[in-house]
This record gives structure tokens, sequence and C-alpha cells, in this order.
């Protein structure tokens, strides 16, 4: 599910962040032609800084960056409230799924109040390079 459709969901509200101004620019007219502009708050800004810049937590996070998901796996988790999910979105090299699963899972070896991790193929990106997602349960106990 993508950040529009859930805030199509009557009662939601979605915050974004996009770095860069032409893609921040375009979200925006996204943002009101999906007419949702009224349930997001769309932020032009590194996402590393947004634990400092927010005091709110979210039930939920998309990390929609495949490449680079592991280098913002610590700013997620400043972020996730507890009892939240993370949708760790990731590029691998692998011969099949269960090797792009234990890569993944290996990656998120170590972080703290893992409750359980479901991992799913997204696609294939290109020969032996998968997308998978990885679900992140998580909790303070
Ligand atoms: C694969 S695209 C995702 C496109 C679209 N936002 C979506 O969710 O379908 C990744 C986006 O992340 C943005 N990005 C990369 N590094 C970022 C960062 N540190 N903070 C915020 N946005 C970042 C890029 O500018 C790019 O638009």
């Amino acid at each position: 599910m993508g950040r529009k459709s859930i805030a199509s969901r009557r009662r939601v509200s979605v915050t974004s962040c996009e770095s860069n101004k032409e893609a921040y620019r375009l979200h925006l007219e996204n943002n009101l032609m999906n007419k949702v502009a009224g349930r997001m708050t769309t932020i032009n800004a590194d996402s590393t800084t947004l634990p400092n810049r927010l005091e709110q937590k979210f039930d939920r996070i998309l990390m929609p960056l495949p490449t680079r998901a592991d280098k913002y796996i610590g700013t997620a988790l400043g972020l996730v409230a507890d009892g939240g999910v993370i949708h760790y979105y990731r590029h691998l090299t692998a011969e099949d799924f269960e090797e792009a699963r234990s890569a993944v899972l290996n990656e998120l070896n170590g972080v703290q109040g893992l409750r359980n991790v479901e991992v799913r193929k997204v696609r294939e990106v290109g020969p032996r390079w998968l997308e998978v997602v990885a679900d992140l349960h998580l909790s303070k106990n």
C-alpha cells in the first residue's frame, strides 16, 4: 500500500519526507491531484533530521529507498511508536528469494525491540537482483 492509498483512508494522517526539491514539488502536486493534501504533512528535508525535528512517533513507517534503507534504519527506529511497524524495502543481490530473505534478516540482526519480521518478495529488479520488503513489528517490551 502506498502513501497515497494510506492517506485516502479516513481519519489517517500521513507525514512524508522528500529531500529532493523537484520531487518535493511534484509530491505537493500529487497530494492535490489525489485529494489527500488535507491529510498529508509533506516535509522537504533529509529524513535523518526528522527525529530531532518531530516530537511525534508514527504507527507505520514506509522506507521506499530500497538501495539505501540499511543506512536509514536507525532514523526509522527513532521515529516509530511502541507497537508500530516499519516496512523496510531493500534491493539485494541474491540467487533466489531464500538467499535475499537470509541477507535482509542478517542486516536486521541486532535491531532492538523486534518482535516479529515477515519478509516478502516485491519484484525482480534484474538478474540475481531482488526487491524484498521486511515488515518489522516492534515493541519496547
Ligand atoms: C525510490 S524513490 C521513492 C519515490 C517515491 N517517494 C515513492 O515513495 O514512491 C526514493 C526517494 O527518496 C528520496 N531520498 C533519498 N535520500 C533521502 C533522504 N536522506 N531524505 C529524504 N528523502 C530522500 C529521493 O530523492 C527519492 O525521491
